[in-house]
């Protein structure tokens, strides 16, 4: 969807030169959302505003579905791409609504489709319409503008979006609450997004895959847990932080480390004895206990040893189950706060799916882990 092939950005003549974008080589495929992440004046902004070709470029090509941004119009190209900035940019003498009309207006939106339009964005951002339409800008918190420049940026339903850290003007709460919503959004609009940030956590956050810069060139290029597990150099690996094994644990998800479909399952309406002698054979320390295919607790062996009833009348319910798209993180701390080993995981309909354990979690991460770093690039 956006090829860089080469991308050289030099600014100034001369003696007196920064090679701002150094050799920067990417794709960002469609319906992704790829973060540009690394330190101030590492090049992150160079590289967006040439997207748009608000700068040109020194050297290389940047294609957009197939075609040269060089031999595109600079206009239609502008036009056809949502751009956000954290400075929100917003127009102070125009109303929230003609803000956010800005672009369908120039292209030629009728009235009435651009209005709805409008109220539909200030609702998904959770602006009430009829409350923000005709104020102005000045009006607003910063981080309310901020999701104005959010809704400017969606209204004519681009393909493509770019966004210069769009989140840096809102307090870290409300930054938070936005995030979520903005890949609520992105979930359904499945737009092609390059979004800067100087912040790893929202890098990790935000992106299916993260863009790593150090001084204009591109060091990494990975998805998130890639990025966590096996930074490329000591310059990402410092980047990410040293609590990179706790940030994993924020994009993990329980299905890619739960036992599926552990044996060790019994239905609600079978007789005490018959399940103490199956946990025997099979030594099995607990089982869980369903009730049409929910679980609705456990039971030991010592619990069964002088009953004669179904086991579902002492089975012991669970205090928390977990979902399996639940992150790594919500589990572990589960398990630490209601003093578990191991936790049923569910499908979103609350049926029964299988176990994670905390063996299953430490399995999986030394499993992905690479123990010794990869040197250099
Ligand atoms: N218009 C410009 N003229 C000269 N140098 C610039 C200009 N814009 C950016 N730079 C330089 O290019 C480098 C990259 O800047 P920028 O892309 O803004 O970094 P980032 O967005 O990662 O903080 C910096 O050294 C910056 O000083
Ligand atoms: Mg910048």
């Amino acid at each position: 969807m956006i090829q860089y092939e080469k991308v050289t950005k030099i600014f100034g003549t001369g003696e007196d030169t920064v090679t701002a974008v150094d050799n920067v080589t990417l794709d960002i495929d469609k319906g992704k959302l790829v973060t540009f992440l690394g330190p101030s004046g590492c090049g992150k902004t160079t590289l967006l505003r040439m997207t748009n070709r608000l700068l040109n470029i020194s050297s290389g090509k940047i294609i957009i579905n197939g075609k040269n941004v060089m031999e595109m119009d600079p206009v239609k190209l502008r036009q056809s791409i949502g751009y956000a900035i954290q400075q929100i940019g917003l127009f102070p003498n125009k109303t929230i609504y003609e803000n956010i009309a800005t672009v369908p207006r120039l292209l030629k939106w009728d009235e009435k489709r651009t209005s709805e339009r409008a109220d539909e964005l200030l609702d998904m951002l959770r602006l009430e319409p009829s409350s923000f339409r005709d104020r102005y800008p000045v009006e607003l918190s910063g981080g309310q503008q901020q999701r104005v420049g959010v809704a400017r940026c969606l209204a004519a339903d681009p393909e493509i979006l770019l966004m210069d850290e769009p989140f840096g003007a809102i307090d870290p709460i409300n930054r938070e609450v936005i995030q979520n919503e903005f890949l609520r959004i992105q979930g359904k609009l499945k737009k092609t997004i390059a979004f800067v940030t100087h912040d790893i956590h929202e890098a990790i956050k935000m992106g299916d895959r993260i863009a790593i810069f150090q001084g204009g060139k591109l060091v990494q290029y990975d998805t998130p847990e890639i990025i966590l597990t096996q930074p490329r150099n000591q310059y990402i690996a410092d980047f990410v932080g040293a609590d990179r094994a706790l940030k994993v644990l924020g994009i993990i998800r329980c299905r890619e480390v739960m036992e599926k479909s552990p044996p060790n399952v019994v239905q609600g309406s079978m007789n005490t004895k018959e399940v103490l002698k199956m946990m025997e054979e099979h030594n099995w320390k607990h089982a869980v206990v369903l009730l049409k295919s929910r679980p609705i607790g456990y039971v030991t062996p010592k619990a069964l040893k002088y009953e004669d009833t179904e086991v579902r009348e002492i089975a012991r319910p669970y205090p928390v189950t977990v979902e399996e798209g639940s992150v790594l993180r919500d589990v572990m701390s589960h398990m630490l706060m209601y003093d578990m080993r191991v936790i049923c995981v569910t499908d979103e309909e609350e049926r029964f799916t299988g176990l994670v354990s905390l063996n299953h979690i430490q399995k999986h991460l030394i499993d992905i882990y690479a123990e010794d770093m990869r040197e250099n690039v």
